[in-house]
């Protein structure tokens, strides 16, 4: 079989290696790649983005499976134009898709089916949401409706800083249309867990769960970034809260998406808070995490290939996979002055020798041959990855892995996974 799967960074390196291991894989394709992924797959010059690009690439090449990993080609409708031209994709639809899209979207989604979330105000002029940050309570947290590269989100401790974030998003539009309308919410507190989930609409798998490091340095200070690292399984997550998910979050949300006349079919990410009053959902993401699928699929015992299949094909309750105990952790070594400026074009080494540690695997986010050289090609370079028996034994071998790794200006967090809460 041949495959094609969209995007270029560490998600997508780790879906290509995971379904590399299938049995009935043949050849991978990726667009665009990177040079990580490059040594696995053909790597093909088609942005992400590009609808038509990617849709007659699967045509003359009679791709078997097309998997579109990135939030923007599905919101755009990547998948609903390769199912036109009858090519078999993976991820939701456009119409599935806006459950990421749009916030108001979702928020209203959760309102009407009693889906536990913060409480919000819809605003669609800059002018009503500035009168109500006046009285709102502080700190409030201000997003943007559509998609901002995971930058749409602002938690406003003062008037002031309410009143910037509204005229940024509203007025000045930096992020273009995306802010054309804002959502305003309560501001929330308690640990944050991330949960991927297999769903074809009738069934719901959740997968092992996994928690973001968001802030560029220890301690969660400095900038929001796209991710610093991960770890696998969450450490509040347990049984009991698996199930309070499954009851309130999970299986209602699928349902609702069913009512809606939007069967969602793909990987659902519940970004959710663990709240002194039960846990809440924070976002919904309409496709795998990043770097969050870096620590979730080296646990999985499967055939990544089948599932995907039997997601299409609405048998998912048919697959059988189980998850690998213990713990993965995924440290990422990113370009020093990420998130805000920083070079590119550093050669990269040592990669061989922390994969030959044992249960290491270094995955590839912003990385480019330049001259035969393996160089950094963007903020977040590598995810430096190791499975083992414990959280704390993968804590430990994905820091020794990373310390074998070297560019100039590398710069990781030391705490990926450390922090426990009572
Ligand atoms: P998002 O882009 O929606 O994932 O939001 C980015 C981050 O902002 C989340 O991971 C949370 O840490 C934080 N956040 C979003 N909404 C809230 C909220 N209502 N209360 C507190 N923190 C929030
Ligand atoms: N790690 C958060 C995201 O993928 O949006």
């Amino acid at each position: 079989m041949k495959v094609l799967v969209v995007g270029g960074g560490g998600r997508e390196h780790t879906i290509v290696w995971k379904l590399a291991q299938s049995e009935s894989v043949d050849k991978i394709y990726c667009a665009p790649g990177n040079a990580g992924i490059g040594q696995i797959a053909e790597c093909v010059p088609i942005k992400a983005t590009d609808v038509e690009g990617v849709v007659k690439f699967a045509e003359e090449n009679k791709i078997d499976l097309t998997v579109v990993a990135p939030d923007d080609p599905l919101v755009l409708g990547m998948v609903d134009a390769l199912e036109e031209k009858g090519i078999r994709a993976f991820g939701p639809r456009k119409n599935a898709a806006i459950i990421e899209g749009s916030k108001v979207f979702s928020k209203k989604l959760m309102k009407k089916y009693g889906i536990p979330t913060a409480h919000y105000e819809v605003f669609d002029s800059a002018e009503k949401a500035l009168e109500y940050v006046k009285s709102a309570p502080l700190p409030t947290v201000i997003k943007a409706e559509g998609l901002a590269l995971g930058k749409g989100v602002i938690i406003a401790k003062t008037e002031e800083e309410a009143e910037k974030a509204i005229r940024d998003m509203m007025e000045d539009k930096v992020f273009g249309n995306a802010g054309n309308r804002v959502v305003i919410e309560e501001f929330l507190t308690g640990p944050e867990i991330s949960v991927l989930a297999f769903t074809d609409g009738k069934t719901m798998r959740p997968m092992v769960s996994a928690q973001d490091h968001k802030r560029a340095y220890d301690n969660d200070e400095g900038l929001n970034t796209g991710g610093m690292g991960t770890f696998s399984p969450s450490r509040i997550y347990d049984e009991k809260m698996a199930e309070e998910c499954m009851n309130n979050i999970f299986l209602p949300t699928m349902k609702a998406m069913n009512s809606e006349g939007r069967t969602f079919k793909g990987v659902l990410y519940f970004g959710l808070m663990a709240t002194k009053d039960g846990v809440k959902v924070i976002e919904y993401n309409c496709r795998f995490g990043d770097p969050e699928t870096q620590v979730v699929l080296p646990r999985l015992q499967g055939d990544l290939f089948e599932i995907f299949n039997a997601v299409i094909d609405e048998r998912l309750d048919e697959v059988e996979y189980s998850w690998r105990e213990g713990g993965c952790v995924c440290v990422v070594a990113a370009s020093g002055g990420y998130p805000v400026k920083y070079d590119k074009g550093y050669e990269i080494t040592g990669i061989e020798d922390a994969e030959a540690l044992g249960d290491v695997t270094v995955f590839h986010a912003g990385t480019a041959m330049k001259d035969g050289k393996l160089v950094t090609a963007g903020g977040r370079v590598l995810g430096v990855t190791a499975v083992a028996g414990s959280l704390d034994d993968a804590i430990k071998k994905a820091y020794e892995g990373i310390e074998k790794v070297s560019f100039e200006k590398m710069h990781y967090r030391k705490d990926i996974g450390i922090k426990k809460y009572n």
